[in-house]
């Protein structure tokens, strides 16, 4: 039987997630195809039965779908239903499970940087409090971090995420100017926010100026690949990572819930950087 997935969103035309997926299919020696579908919010539903009826065996949902879907779906993983967004969706039998592996995909991706053991004694800093970051706080307090701290332009928004978010170790906020005089203290800031990204790359989430040497600075921005945050964080010392690693790696854990394959990140991620117009070292 030949593996029938997608991804729904709108607008979907830049998407890079059936490269990555086809490439995957490909290289795993799978039948199946992976297919970009652009659906009208209003027609949601519609799409949703439809993709039941034939059949389709799992597909990535992205802006603006991923809290809208819950509805039509049958059951929620449990990352998922604390974050309140769906990015994925696995066919069991009849049923329709909603996951959530952009959190996690961004934990593989910091993996790589950085061992499960540091991310336990880290001191965190997620700036931002949308769904992005929602996942990535969910994703991190799994592994304890020794404090994981929240800041956003909206400090009302940062508060409501840590209350409602159940996790081991609840974190807590700060503003954006307490933040940026205190960051020193962090040894893993991460950006969740849209600032930054192309066409405003000048834009930078917070003032880096107080960036520790040892630190690592994070951006789930792939687009550009550097953004002047870790531009900035670079030039102060800081060690840095990209949002492709992330992109990659919540793309690969989709992959295995539909195909119970592992795929090979290391070259998905090399194949983005290209696309994007980077180089490999
Ligand atoms: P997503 O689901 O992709 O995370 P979102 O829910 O719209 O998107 O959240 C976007 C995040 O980027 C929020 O933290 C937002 O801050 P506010 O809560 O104050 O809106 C942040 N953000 C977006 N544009 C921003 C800007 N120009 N300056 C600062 N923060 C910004």
């Amino acid at each position: 039987m030949a593996y029938l997935l997608g991804v729904i969103g709108n607008p979907i035309s830049q998407s890079k997630s059936p490269l990555m997926h086809n490439k995957w299919l490909a290289e795993e020696g799978l039948d199946g195809y992976y297919q970009a579908f652009a659906i009208e919010l209003e027609k949601l539903e519609e799409a949703i039965v439809g993709m039941r009826a034939l059949g389709i065996d799992g597909w990535n949902v992205t802006i603006p779908f991923k809290e809208a879907i819950m509805p039509f779906l049958d059951e929620l993983d449990p990352a998922a239903k604390a974050i309140g967004a769906v990015n994925t969706v696995v066919r069991n039998g009849d049923k329709l499970i909603g996951r959530n592996t952009d959190g996690l995909g961004f934990v593989h991706s910091l993996l790589e940087k950085r061992s499960a053991d540091q991310l336990n004694q880290a001191s965190v800093l997620i700036i931002g409090a949308g769904g992005a970051a929602k996942g990535i706080y969910y994703a991190l307090a799994q592994y304890h971090p020794e404090k994981i701290v929240v800041t956003n332009r909206t400090q009302q928004r940062a508060e409501a995420l840590v209350c409602s978010i159940s996790v081991p170790s609840p974190g807590f906020t700060l503003t954006i100017h307490e933040a940026q005089e205190r960051l020193h203290e962090f040894d893993i800031i991460i950006n969740t926010t849209s600032v930054g990204m192309i066409p405003n790359i000048k834009d930078m989430p917070l003032d880096i100026t107080n960036i520790s040497k040892n630190a690592l600075a994070a951006d789930i921005i792939y687009n550009p690949l550097e953004t002047s945050f870790l531009h900035d964080a670079r030039l102060n010392g800081a060690d840095t990572l990209n949002g492709v690693g992330m992109f990659v790696h919540q793309g690969a854990l989709a992959f295995s819930y539909w195909t119970g394959k592992h795929p090979n990140t290391e070259q998905a991620i090399k194949t983005i950087i290209q696309d994007q117009g980077g180089t490999i070292c």
